[in-house]
């Protein structure tokens, strides 16, 4: 009996695809090679273009006022958007230009120079991390014990919250980004759960509003509490959500593409060797870390008028997927995209970021964590091996390992 391939165009919205990447990324080729745009059309959801053509997916978010984030900027199933009792308000909600003067906000406190500032912080995070290595004595679960604490350490910093907050936030960001994978899951997924999820950050940052707005300090907490849009205080829910991005979005992402990167030095000895003989290749590595694991699997987007994508014609309301993780594949763009390659020329335009007014805001943040992790960590270490099966979380939004266990020595310091 012939086993059944399976259909590549389930690939976005069959979680299950998303446990094991390598299949993924083979469909995803393989539906390159039939097009840059596919119709989906499955139960449950409501139908839309999965846009995969690398060039597309840049045109689509350049032109912002044509393709818009709202009504709907994530894929979920239409029962889940109709049970949708709390609303929850962020930049990625956004159309301009309500979108702009909430990102205006914060967006200088995210240029490079200002972030720079923190480099000293994760300097740190990245030696504690080494530590950690060599407390463990040879063996630990990469994904949990290094790459889920880093990010979440540095938003704790970034937001001025205390350390002992660790856990809850740890457990919130996972659940809200983790919903649909079930071991990540507070309860079945449900309308309720997620309302649920979403209402425990509510009654916690609006604790941390009430706080930073009668005893500010410098943190980004501050600047949110206090943002003033139109020359008023910020309403409750977009506050709300503010903090809920930059949470959520600074976390599963970023510690994605740490384990995501370190299973793929892993799988790649000749890569590693390359790490390791020339630490200089650091930056190049995490781009193409970065181009590799594309932690953000897809936004949405809503075409506002008839239009043309790739030669395929859109209708007005018509909702499109865009696959960063599939162009970040796109042979016409990447050769041999499913090589991993640190030397990678044009590693750096993948789309793992976006593009456009809702480029990621954290990009430098994410990439300056990748680097100081990579650049500490890759000298130590004297060898290193996968010690068991490495599992990918099953979600269709935000993903990336669930686990990476790993076998190491590491040099004298
Ligand atoms: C490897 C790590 C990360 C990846 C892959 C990533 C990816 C993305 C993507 C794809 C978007 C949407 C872009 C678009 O629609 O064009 C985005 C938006 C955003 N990201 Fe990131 N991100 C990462 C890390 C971070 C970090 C560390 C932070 C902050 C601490 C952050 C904060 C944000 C915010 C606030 C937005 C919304 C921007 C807007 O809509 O204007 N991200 N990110």
């Amino acid at each position: 009996m012939p086993t059944e391939v399976p259909d590549p165009h389930d690939i976005f919205t069959d979680n299950q695809r998303w446990g094991d990447l390598d299949e993924w990324n083979q469909a995803a080729l393989a539906l390159h090679e039939q097009g840059g745009i596919h119709l989906i059309e499955r139960e449950g959801f409501k139908p839309f273009w999965a846009v995969i053509d690398h060039a597309s997916v840049m045109d689509i978010e350049r032109q912002h006022e044509l393709f818009t984030n709202e009504p709907e900027s994530v894929l979920l199933e239409t029962a889940a958007i109709d049970g949708r009792t709390l609303e929850i308000k962020t930049l990625v909600h956004m159309d301009e230009p309500s979108h702009g003067k909430y990102r205006r906000l914060t967006n200088d406190w995210f240029k490079p120079a200002n972030v720079r500032r923190l480099n000293d912080r994760l300097d740190e995070l990245s030696r504690e991390a080494v530590a950690k290595l060599e407390e463990f004595g040879g063996e630990c679960d990469f994904a949990v014990d290094i790459a889920l604490p880093f990010p979440l350490q540095v938003i704790l910093k970034i937001l001025g919250l205390p350390e002992e907050d660790y856990d809850r936030m740890l457990m919130l960001t996972q659940q809200l980004f983790g919903a649909t994978d079930p071991d990540l899951q507070r309860d079945e997924i449900s309308p309720e759960v997620m309302n649920q999820v979403i209402g425990d950050f509510f009654a916690y940052f609006t604790a941390l509003t009430a706080e930073r707005r009668a005893e500010p300090g410098d943190d980004l907490a501050s600047l949110i509490a206090n943002g003033q849009i139109d020359d008023a205080a910020m309403p409750d829910l977009e506050t709300l959500g503010y903090y809920i991005i930059v949470a959520t979005a600074g976390h599963d992402t970023t510690s994605s593409a740490m384990s995501g990167g370190m299973h793929a030095l892993l799988e790649n000895p000749e890569q590693l060797a390359k790490l390791r003989a020339s630490p200089e290749l650091v930056n190049n590595a995490v781009e193409e870390m970065i181009r590799w694991t594309a932690p953000v699997r897809h936004f949405m987007r809503t075409a506002q008028q008839d239009t043309v994508v790739c030669g395929q014609e859109i209708r007005k309301g018509d909702w499109l997927y865009l696959s960063y993780k599939a162009a970040n594949l796109d042979p016409k763009v990447f050769e041999n995209p499913l090589q991993f390659d640190i030397e990678r020329p044009n590693a750096d335009r993948n789309v793992s970021f976006g593009f456009g007014v809702h480029y990621c805001l954290g990009a430098q943040l994410a990439r300056n964590e990748l680097r100081r992790l990579f650049g500490h960590l890759i000298p130590r270490l004297e060898s290193i091996e996968l010690a068991g099966e490495a599992t990918s979380m099953k979600t269709t939004f935000v993903g990336g390992h669930k686990s990476l266990p790993i076998r190491y020595t590491l040099t004298p310091a």
